[in-house]
């Protein structure tokens, strides 16, 4: 049994978290990282994280040296570094660029869906943008024709960074906005999804119910 040499600072809900657990799941180092669950919003930040990440976000990872590393962008490249098998991060070439800017565009899903989130369930209703709120949907939509194109010729077969990215903004969407029905409109991507979302590292870190 490797011994936990680093701590993930994460919360449950939180779809930036999920992708570092679906990579860490994928590349067999799950073992060695205690995960401390921490409760906070944008509006009562952790003292924990502060300590760690000056920005108090989630995910941080904290290394057996004591120096912590985020946001996930960072911490997936440093994991991605730290096992011996295939990469899920094409280390150079064309490749690399595509597949980090497809998993851009699914965190653009994130920060979006997010955004969204903290308007609707924070924000007091009188104060709802409808026009912002809008805007972040729209962005929402776009991506997923994108995605939707990508799994149509064959891009999302190998479960790398980019359709980790993109299976954890799909289990978000679903978490968040049940009512979307995405996949009325994305029928390739609701095909892919199908699977990914049945692969171990998705059912072991789903949100909470
Ligand atoms: C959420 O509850 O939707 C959430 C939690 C943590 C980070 C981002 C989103």
């Amino acid at each position: 049994m490797p011994s936990k040499n680093m701590t993930l600072f994460y919360s449950p809900a939180s779809p930036f978290a999920r992708k570092v657990i679906v990579l860490l799941q994928e590349t067999g180092q799950l073992p060695t990282v205690e995960l401390f669950d921490v409760k906070l919003s944008p509006v009562s930040p952790s003292g924990e994280v502060i300590a760690r990440n000056p920005s108090g976000k989630i995910p941080a990872l904290e290394l057996a040296n004591g120096e912590t590393l985020h946001d996930s962008r960072v911490i997936l490249d440093y994991l991605d570094h730290q096992h011996s098998g295939e990469p899920l991060i094409p280390r150079e070439g064309p490749s690399r660029w595509q597949r980090l800017t497809l998993a851009s565009l699914a965190d653009a899903i994130l920060d979006a869906g997010v955004l969204i989130r903290y308007e609707t369930f924070l924000r007091p209703e009188e104060l709802h943008w409808q026009t912002w709120l809008g805007a972040q949907q729209e962005k929402i939509e776009r991506a997923l024709a994108e995605f939707e194109t990508q799994a149509d010729t064959g891009q999302l077969q190998r479960f790398d960074i980019a359709s980790i990215g993109i299976a954890c903004a799909l289990g978000y969407l679903d978490f968040r906005q049940p009512q979307l029905g995405w996949r009325e409109r994305y029928a390739r991507l609701a095909s892919w999804y199908a699977d990914a979302s049945q692969r171990e590292s998705m059912l072991n870190s789903q949100p909470p119910a």
